[in-house]
C-alpha cells in the first residue's frame, strides 16, 4: 500500500488557475495515452480537498455541468473540509476535518492493501507529507506556463531530495514524471 499524488501541473507548478479553471489542461492530451488508466486500477482509497470537490460537483456532476457525468469512482473518497458540503447522491464519499494522520489510518484500513490516491491540492498534500504519510509523486508537467495559481505542492522537499524514478513523454503535451520520497534515515 502507498501513498500516492497522481496530479497534472503547468511547466512553472500550478495545478489549477487562480479561478480554478483547469481548461488549459483538457487541449494537452488524452488521459487514455497516460499512466492513468494503469495507476487507477491500484487505487483502493482517495483524499481531496473542498476546492477540488466543489470543482467536481460544478464540472462534472452538478446539472450546469457541461460535460456531465456521474461520480467518477468506485473507491471511497474523503472530502476535507471544515464546512458542511452537500454529499453525491450514490457515492462513497466521507467529510474529515483537521489532522490527516487518523484519516489515513481509516483510508488505509478502507483500501484493503490498494494505494492511497491524494488527488490534491497541494497543501492537502503537503500535509500527509508532513506526517511522513507521502510515498510517490506522479506528475504529469503539462506544455503551458499559468504565471500564477494553485501551486502543486507547497513544501520544501530538498534534503533528503526526491527520487525520480521514470521520465516519459506523452505526446508533445505532457512531461510524465514518477518520484519516490525518500524517508530520512532516523538518527540513533
Ligand atoms: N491539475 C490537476 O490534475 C488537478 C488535480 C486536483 C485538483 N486540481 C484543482 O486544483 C485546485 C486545488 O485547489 P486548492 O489548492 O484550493 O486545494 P484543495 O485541497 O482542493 O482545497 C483546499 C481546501 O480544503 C479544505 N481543507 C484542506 N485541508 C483541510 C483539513 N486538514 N481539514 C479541513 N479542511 C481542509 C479547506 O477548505 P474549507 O474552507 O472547506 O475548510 C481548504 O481551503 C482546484 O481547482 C482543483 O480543481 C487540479
Amino acid at each position: 500500500m502507498r501513498t500516492q499524488y497522481y496530479t497534472a501541473t503547468s511547466l512553472d507548478g500550478f495545478i489549477a488557475t487562480d479561478d480554478d479553471s483547469l481548461e488549459w489542461l483538457f487541449q494537452l492530451g488524452d488521459i487514455e495515452e497516460t499512466s492513468y488508466p494503469t495507476f487507477i486500477k491500484d487505487v483502493g482509497a482517495l483524499a481531496m480537498g473542498s476546492t477540488t470537490y466543489e470543482w467536481m460537483l460544478r464540472n462534472v456532476i452538478g446539472p450546469e455541468a457541461k460535460d456531465r457525468r456521474p461520480w467518477p469512482y468506485d473507491q471511497p473518497t474523503w472530502v476535507f473540509s471544515s464546512r458542511t458540503l452537500p454529499a453525491v447522491p450514490g457515492a462513497d464519499i466521507r467529510f474529515a476535518r483537521g489532522d490527516v494522520g487518523p484519516v489515513h489510518a481509516a483510508m488505509a484500513e478502507a483500501a484493503g492493501g490498494k494505494n492511497i490516491w491524494l488527488v490534491g491540492g497541494g497543501d492537502l498534500v503537503g500535509q500527509f507529507h508532513d506526517h511522513g504519510l507521502l510515498d510517490d509523486i506522479f506528475v504529469q508537467i503539462g506544455s503551458v506556463t499559468l504565471g500564477s495559481g494553485k501551486p502543486l505542492l507547497p513544501r520544501a522537499i530538498t534534503t533528503p531530495p526526491l527520487k525520480l524514478v521514470s521520465a516519459r513523454m506523452v505526446g508533445t503535451g505532457f512531461a510524465e514524471l514518477h518520484y519516490e520520497i525518500q524517508k530520512p534515515v532516523a538518527q540513533t
